[in-house]
């Protein structure tokens, strides 16, 4: 930010976080079905998640990571398949350690954001179908309203669902996540409607436990946009890609946005768009302002609050990070200006993590992470989210 420019500032109150998902930091998750198809040599997957950060030991370090740093939030996942290691059997030592973080992060100042499905599904499910079996949602929710039972008091906001929109798409579509069918348009429509009855018995398991806290899922959306003759097919992926999922919020008290860029659609599909565009290293189109799209879009779709559950960039000059992300906050602040009720944007991630089918190649976080010693090296975007979070503005990169 130059001195010349305005001073960026957000709403009093507005929520600061972190995100991480269980399976991309915890290690050791043997009982998924991620699990089982990073080691299918068919799968494509460029590692095993391994020790990932080892943060089922070391989620103390984190949750420090992100209070020291002034931040008002972090959100993590809880893995069903600890929790429930085999079908009806519940870990009560799980449920405990979910809850001593829980604790930690009040103690701390920290809202727990507390997400109880990120993409990983226990293989005792997965056996009999995953969220093909009949029962899958009733299996998801009795899970919900157990972990609740257990955590409500202390729980300050729930993401029944992460990205439900992508489960069906990848897993059937795609065939990049487990069970890795491809181009099975029939099975992912049907598992797109599983999901929206998961997390629609999932929030009521929620509301009816202890507790009193916000309900919501979170959306993978991207700013979908139509090279020249995509329009159809533009609006037809919109609404089985997101505006099915968003109509499924009815009800629910906020809407978690993610997203990371811009897609291209011609008429018989996804195209690569500006082959000149600049890249991130996912492969990513550059494109900061698809968050303001999204938020925009969300909001008007649902009439709900919006928090940016997650938005981030891999890439391993941190310089580009803090670029990335002052600019996503720009596009939100126009949101905010425009009078768009967005409550808080989450930076994914906190740690360089397990990319899913990537491995550990992309370098979504802020802070570091050795692969030997597991020691957590905050980098400068940490210290600049930091200050941005505690000061509730945009602050120059080189004052912090
Ligand atoms: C999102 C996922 C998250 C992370 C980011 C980069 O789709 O929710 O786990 O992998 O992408």
């Amino acid at each position: 930010m130059s001195a010349a420019e305005p001073t960026v500032t957000f709403p009093e109150g507005f929520l600061w976080g972190s995100a991480t998902a269980a399976h991309q930091i915890e290690g050791g998750n043997v009982n998924n079905d991620w699990w089982a198809w990073e080691h299918n040599p068919e799968s494509g997957c460029a590692a095993s998640s391994g020790d990932a950060c080892d943060s089922w030991h070391r989620w103390r370090d984190d949750v420090d990571l992100a209070a020291d740093l002034g931040l008002g939030a972090y959100r993590f996942s809880l893995e069903w398949s600890r929790v429930e290691p085999a079908e009806g059997e519940w870990s009560a030592v799980t449920l405990d350690h979910y809850r001593e973080v829980c604790e930690a992060c009040e103690s701390r100042g920290l809202e727990a954001v507390v997400t109880f499905h990120h993409f990983t599904t226990p293989l005792w499910l997965t056996a009999r179908g995953g969220w093909e079996a009949e029962d899958a949602p009733d299996r998801f929710a009795r899970f919900v309203e157990r972990a609740a039972g257990r955590l409500g008091d202390v729980l300050g906001r729930a993401c029944t669902i992460n990205e439900l929109n992508v489960i069906g798409v990848m897993g059937y579509m795609v065939g990049a996540f487990p069970p890795g069918v491809k181009g099975d348009l029939t099975r992912h429509l049907k598992v797109n409607e599983t999901m929206v009855r998961a997390h629609r018995l999932a929030a009521d398991a929620l509301r009816s436990g202890p507790g009193d806290f916000p309900v919501g899922l979170t959306l993978s959306m991207a700013e979908l946009a139509a090279a020249e003759g995509g329009e159809e097919v533009r609006d037809g992926a919109e609404e089985i890609l997101e505006n099915m999922f968003l109509r499924a919020t009815e009800g629910d008290d906020f809407i978690g946005v993610q997203t990371y860029t811009r897609l291209h659609l011609g008429p018989s599909g996804p195209v690569e768009g500006d082959r000149n565009a600049r890249r991130t290293q996912m492969g990513y189109e550059y494109r900061p302002e698809a968050l303001e799209y999204t938020v925009r879009r969300a909001a008007a779709f649902t009439g709900l609050p919006v928090i940016v559950t997650e938005n981030g960039i891999a890439t391993d000059d941190d310089r580009e990070r803090i670029e990335f992300v002052g600019e996503a906050l720009r596009g939100v602040r126009r949101c905010l200006d425009d009078g768009v009720d967005v409550r808080g944007y989450f930076v994914w991630s906190l740690l360089d993590n397990f990319e899913w089918t990537y491995g550990y190649g992309p370098k979504f976080g802020i802070c570091a992470v050795d692969p030997v010693t597991f020691e957590r090296k905050p980098k400068p975007s940490a210290a600049w989210f930091g200050t941005v979070a505690r000061t509730n503005r945009l602050v120059d990169a080189a004052s912090t």
